[in-house]
């Protein structure tokens, strides 16, 4: 592991910033003009170029609800990743993730609510102002990240499609194409990747759908163009590039669950007093620092977080 310079936020001049909404009907616009020259000349079909550059997004940062702990560099928030799509390297997403296309994209929403369908994202976005919120990650490894995300609350989105009082759990799923997730021809997973919350957990205020990071919309490999972020709970509950997002009455199966029932539970919150079955979890490496840390209980969120689990046995529902 190499140990690199940390980068600071960089304030990107309002100048610079487009609106998400914006900059989507400009690539649409692009797709359907300019783009295809562009894209001919480059030897894509416009809609099929390769993976987007990341652009400048517009949001506030919302310091209430940030660590202030400096956050990890650009370079290894997006090389040092997840996404079993592309891959079980950690270099691997970076590398080989090009091949998503994320335009267009849609996001079926349906179950136990009164507004159910496919929407476009930009359908989904709408009218959700984007803040940056500097969250603590921590993956179920034993390994740790400070990252600058951007994006706007899940609970915001589902009010939306006012649940019905049934619903007590919502399920994700990612986008299942393996000509464009290469990994998904290995069955080292039951594709596609799905994961869940329960009702409370979803709703809360910490839980965000990320379209960005650092100040730009998200690059392949963190899960464009819309993936979760649930800081108190082991990294894997954080699902990448969202397709379907179902209100549900019971507890939905989620995928390291179904794959090793011993040692994935569905809370997975972080906890140091309960270790993996084959490690501990009391230490996590920070990228980028030299001593291991001492893991905080729900991530450092505790204050925040632990009255969703009140009464409840972390040991058993862990
Ligand atoms: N989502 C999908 N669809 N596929 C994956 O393999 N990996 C998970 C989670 N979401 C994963 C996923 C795991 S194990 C982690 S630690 C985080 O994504 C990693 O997110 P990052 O690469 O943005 O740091």
């Amino acid at each position: 592991m190499r140990f690199r310079k940390r980068a600071s936020p960089t304030p990107i001049p309002a100048s610079e910033i487009t609106p998400y909404e914006t900059y989507l009907s400009r690539r649409e616009l692009l797709a359907g003009g300019t783009g295809i020259a562009l894209g001919a000349a480059l030897g894509f079909g416009a809609r099929h170029a390769a993976a987007e550059a990341p652009a400048p997004l517009a949001y506030v940062r919302n310091a209430a609800l940030s660590v202030s702990e400096p956050p990890n560099s650009y370079q290894d928030i997006t090389t040092y990743n997840n996404f079993y799509e592309f891959g079980t390297d950690k270099s691997d997403p970076a590398a080989r993730a090009q091949s998503l296309r994320t335009r267009p994209w849609s996001v079926s929403v349906g179950g136990e609510a009164e507004v159910t369908g496919t929407f476009p994202l930009e359908d989904i976005l709408k009218g959700h102002a984007l803040e940056e919120r500097v969250y603590r990650f921590r993956c179920v490894e034993a390994w740790s990240m400070v990252i600058p995300w951007v994006g706007f609350p899940l609970g915001d989105l589902l009010k939306r499609f006012k649940p019905t009082s049934r619903a007590k759990y919502v399920a994700f799923k990612t986008l299942y194409d393996p000509k464009q997730m290469p990994g998904q021809s290995v069955r080292i997973l039951d594709w596609p990747y799905v994961e869940g919350l329960r009702m409370d957990e979803a709703m809360h205020p910490l839980t965000l759908l990320a379209v960005g990071l650092y100040g730009k919309t998200l690059p392949n490999q963190n899960g464009a163009p819309l993936r979760l972020v649930v800081p108190w709970k082991y990294g894997f509950k954080s699902i990448k590039s969202i397709v379907r997002i179902r209100l549900v009455s019971h507890q939905p199966p989620t995928t390291w669950n179904e794959t090793a029932p011993d040692e994935y539970g569905f809370y997975s919150n972080v906890n140091p007093n309960v270790d993996h079955p084959r490690w501990s979890q009391a230490r996590e490496r920070r990228l980028g620092e030299l001593w291991k840390r001492k893991t905080l209980l729900f991530n450092g969120y505790e204050s925040e977080v632990a009255g969703l689990y009140k009464g409840m046995d972390l040991r058993v529902y862990r």
